[in-house]
């Protein structure tokens, strides 16, 4: 391979950043090395290889590794993550309109106030009919940040 070329800084990037597409990446190579294949084909094949690298980067390590991505609960931002959760979760049947068992959690005051019987039904397990939702408990981060939240003093302005 030529030294110092753009096809050079492009092949390194490609082989840097995507872990996994190495058989594309392996392929490229081949082929710009390939003495009598033409060079015009791998480089039209550049963009289909684009493609993938961006199909890889939105794998999630859940899915590639089985392994649960963390739960992070440190810093937790009422506006950027609470709240949230809360509007998705449970405003659907809490609201100014329709109070589902006499509770309005639409504003920030009343998820203050009822945190404690908040917290209480988002624990309960799949087989008790009062787990809230509904439909049936929250995924396990969405339950730990409830409580973090909680542990953390309740801030509602960051
Ligand atoms: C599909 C509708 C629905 C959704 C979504 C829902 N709830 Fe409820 N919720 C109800 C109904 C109906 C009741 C009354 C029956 C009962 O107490 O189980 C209720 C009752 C409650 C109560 C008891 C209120 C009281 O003082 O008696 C709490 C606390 C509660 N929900 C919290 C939540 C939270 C937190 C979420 C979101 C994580 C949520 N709910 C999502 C329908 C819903």
């Amino acid at each position: 391979m030529p030294k110092g070329t753009w096809e050079e800084v492009f092949l390194k990037f490609h082989l840097n950043h995507v872990r996994f597409s190495q058989i594309a990446a392996t392929n490229l190579l081949t082929m710009l090395n390939l003495k009598r294949f033409p060079r015009v084909i791998a480089l039209l094949l550049i963009p289909a290889n684009i493609v993938w690298m961006q199909a890889c980067y939105y794998d999630n390590e859940q899915d590639l590794y089985g392994v649960p991505a963390p739960c992070d609960t440190l810093n937790l931002s009422y506006t950027a993550e609470i709240k949230g959760i809360l509007t998705n979760n449970c405003q659907g049947c809490h609201n100014n309109t329709s109070a589902s068992g006499n509770l309005n959690l639409e504003s920030d005051s009343a998820r203050v106030t009822n945190i404690a019987e908040i917290i209480d039904r988002i624990s309960r397990p799949a087989s008790d009919p009062l787990v809230m939702p509904t439909s049936g408990p929250m995924s396990s981060c969405n339950i730990q940040k409830i409580k973090a939240w909680r542990n953390q003093g309740l801030s509602i302005t960051n």
